[in-house]
């Protein structure tokens, strides 16, 4: 039984988490998001740090308690120790070595994108590698190819904005809200997607990077160029099209990556792969190849801990004392 901590971002995160055949299964996972942000239209880091500093407690103790486990029980901490905001790692990482500490616990070191990847282990228990895994959130845009369960080894990656950040600036310059992938998706729910033909960057069949800043440079010209009652009148086509040029982005490279490593599944999480248009692309790529495709359900794409307990499975654990000297890092 591993209790698990995620707090790299805005979210505060703590699950529950026990072993189910090869794979995982979540007893339970406990998200606060954190509202604070939402009026300076982007994660504040001071502010995240003090909000998990605030919430961290309660968030375990409901993860417990829905658990229906004791902390005498755990035999396991898990925790994100990286990537991510320094000041909000930090909390967790505090946190999880004062009870693994208090109790004599081992404590599980987990990167929090080998975590996003972990989550189709508690979709799929059976799930083997080699597959190639595309991970898309609000930090981090890349490729990986999984030979074993601990090992990525990187194909391609953003080379500027993550494909959430393209996302969450876009929504940003149409006037939506934050986080901007589900205010997009919101807005352009009855729009056109192919009304304005934005640019997919580095369309070379073979490269696996992925450039977003071209796309976004794009809508504020496009932008500069209309009233405001225009974009008023538009906002659902340009919500759409936007999204799109995302999505077919992501769709392109993922499903090239698995061609070129014929690799028989694709995995796809982080964020961003809770998106419904970018679910549905992927299915009909993927159908068509003839490629398997695992996209874990939203609540597991987005930040959770249950993930990050998922990955602590087949990472090793650092014994009692020894990892007091463990410490959290950006990158
Ligand atoms: O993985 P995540 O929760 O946090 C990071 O590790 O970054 O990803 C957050 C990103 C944000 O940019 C947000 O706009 C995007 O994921 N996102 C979505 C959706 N839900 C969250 N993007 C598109 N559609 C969604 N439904
Ligand atoms: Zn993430």
């Amino acid at each position: 039984m591993i209790l698990a901590i995620e707090t790299s971002c805005d979210d505060t995160c703590a699950a529950v988490v026990e072993p189910l055949g090869s794979g995982a299964r979540a007893l339970s996972n406990v998200v606060h998001t954190q509202t604070e942000h939402g009026r300076y239209g982007g994660v504040v880091p001071e502010v995240a740090s003090r909000a998990h500093l605030e919430r961290l407690d309660g968030v375990v103790e409901r993860a417990l308690s829905e658990a229906g486990v004791g902390l005498e029980e755990v035999e396991k901490v898990a925790v994100t120790t990286n990537p991510g905001l320094i000041g909000a790692l930090l909390v967790g990482v505090s946190a999880a070595k004062g009870l693994a500490y208090s109790r004599g616990l081992p404590l599980v070191a987990v990167d929090h994108l080998e975590g996003h990847v972990a989550a189709a282990y508690l979709t799929e228990p059976d799930l083997e590698p080699p597959f190639v895994a595309g991970i898309a959130s609000g930090g981090h845009t890349a490729l990986y190819a999984v030979d074993e369960r601990r090992g990525m080894e990187g194909l391609g990656a953003t080379l500027d904005d993550a494909a959430g950040e393209a996302l969450d600036k876009g929504a940003r310059m149409l006037g939506l809200g934050f986080p901007g992938g589900p205010a997009l998706s919101e807005a352009g729910r009855e729009g056109d997607p192919a009304a304005y033909d934005f640019p997919v960057a580095l369309k070379g069949r073979d490269d696996l990077n992925f450039s977003f800043s071209g796309l976004k440079t794009s809508l504020l010209y496009r932008l500069k160029g209309l009233y405001a009652e225009a974009v008023a009148a538009e906002l659902p086509d340009l919500a759409a099209s936007y999204e799109s040029a995302v999505v077919e982005a992501l769709v392109r490279k993922m499903v090239r990556a698995a061609e070129l490593r014929e690799a028989r599944s694709l995995v796809v999480a982080g964020g961003v792969a809770a998106n419904a248009r970018l679910r549905r692309r992927l299915g009909e790529e993927c159908e068509r190849r003839s490629l398997g495709l695992v996209v874990p359900p939203s609540a597991l794409c987005t930040d959770n801990a249950a993930m990050i307990g998922a990955a602590a499975l087949y990472t090793p654990a650092l014994a009692h004392p020894d990892y007091l000297s463990v410490s959290a890092r950006s990158a």
